[in-house]
């Protein structure tokens, strides 16, 4: 070992820059939906950059990418670090960026310092965590974490029609690499991501030690009623979908989030079918995103939502069914690791405070495999899924830090 290893902000500056170059949106974002052709070319980006360092590359059936530096006992199961290249439609340039190219800094970084380290470590990049071309989102690592990939997965179409199964096969042929079953044993997983709201910045602490994840549900909820004239068709004589969806979101957004500071509640897509301008649709669907950190209060919204449908499409006269695209329910990360991920901050002198994630994480499925841990950045304005999301310099080498130190932590420990 050459001395004690560091991360290279500069290096891992150009980096985050040149990766927001795969995707890049005019007003400053990323467009790197998963399994296009901009996320197959970050792969590939990384995937040479890796092999240039002497790492080995593998990629499992769910197109989750590996990048490991060995360790002196191959048969050890590795440390992962990791997160996610793939973006929102118009993301930002750190959901999901930060914490692979921060995982990637800090294999470097132990290289540089030429450390040897009993067990491998691995960076892994998990396939679609955003969840906004195909459902359900943190597709890699749930599969990872299930070890098979549920079939109907694969027929799914994306929101632009592509289809899962043929995307995710394009995907994994598009890079040469040796195949990784999918579920390998794992000792444990760390994953550094903005924190995407406003508790750090405000209080102006560098580093997040997260506790747990909120639960998610994710439900489509699709009303079909009678297609007819705009124009001549009374009242009376109308089926109408758009009215009962008016009437379903007016009566939820009135009484989920203002009457629990807690709850998450938002429609982030809504389509009328034909969609013609002079006519009363024929089906309208929407999708509904409900957040919370109790998973009896997630339940208890959920049947809300169905009561409140089902009352309002029978006295509409319209048809409804409701699809549960995903359902997280919150988990806690083991004390151990909150500890270790606080201690490994203090050591090097940063300040941190503890915080609950309202964004899932694929930490939330690799705590299915292995004890996880995440550390948060702060972000400026509290903003993300949007092209403005900004992490300040000073708060990414901070983040990658407590993510070396925390590696070197667990390598040391599990000596
Ligand atoms: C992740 O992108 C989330 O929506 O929480
Ligand atoms: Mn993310
Ligand atoms: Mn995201």
């Amino acid at each position: 070992m050459t001395g004690r290893p560091a991360i290279r902000p500069d290096r891992l500056q150009e980096r985050l820059e040149r990766f927001a170059g795969i995707g890049a949106t005019p007003k400053g974002g990323v467009d790197r939906q998963a399994l296009t052709a901009g996320d197959r070319e970050a792969r590939a980006l990384l995937a040479g950059l890796a092999r240039d360092r002497g790492f080995s590359v593998r990629q499992d059936a769910a197109a989750n990418l590996f990048l490991r530096r060995e360790g002196a006992h191959a048969d050890l199961p590795p440390l992962i670090l990791g997160s996610h290249l793939d973006t929102q439609p118009t993301g930002g340039r750190f959901d999901g960026a930060l914490g692979v190219l921060a995982a990637f800094e800090v294999l470097e970084a132990l290289e540089d310092a030429r450390l040897s380290s009993e067990r491998a470590v691995e960076v892994a990049v998990w396939t679609n965590e955003e969840g906004s071309r195909f459902a359900p989102g943190a597709m890699g690592s749930q599969a990872f974490a299930a070890r098979a990939i549920p079939p109907e997965w694969l027929a799914a179409r994306g929101a632009d029609g592509a289809v899962l199964g043929e995307e995710l096969d394009r995907t994994v042929v598009s890079l040469a690499v040796p195949a990784a079953p999918l579920g390998f044993p794992i000792a444990a997983y760390l994953e550094l991501h903005i924190e995407q709201g406003p508790v750090l910045e405000r209080e102006d602490i560098p580093v997040g030690v997260v506790t747990g994840i909120q639960g998610t549900l994710w439900l489509e909820i699709e009303i079909e009623g009678q297609a007819a004239h705009a124009g001549t068709t009374p009242l009376a004589f109308r089926r109408d979908p758009m009215r009962a969806a008016a009437a379903i979101l007016t009566e939820l957004y009135g009484s989920i989030m203002p009457g629990d500071e807690d709850a998450r509640f938002t429609v982030g897509r809504i389509e009328a079918r034909p969609g013609s301008v002079n006519a009363i649709p024929e089906r309208v669907r929407f999708t509904i995103d409900l957040r919370h950190p109790d998973a009896g209060v997630l339940r208890d919204l959920a049947d809300r939502i169905a009561g409140v449908c089902e009352g309002v499409c029978a006295a509409a006269g319209c048809g409804l069914s409701i699809r549960r695209l995903v359902d997280m329910p919150p988990i806690a990360f083991p004390a151990e690791m909150v500890e270790r991920i606080e201690a490994s901050a203090r050591r090097i002198g940063l300040a941190s405070r503890r915080i609950v994630s309202g964004a899932f994480h694929d930490a939330l499925y690799l705590a299915r495999c292995a004890p996880a841990a995440m550390i948060f950045c702060p972000c400026r304005d509290g903003i993300s899924h949007n092209e403005a999301e900004h992490v300040e310099a000073r708060f990414v080498s901070a983040g990658a830090s407590v993510l070396l130190e925390a590696t070197l932590s667990f390598l040391d420990d599990a000596r």
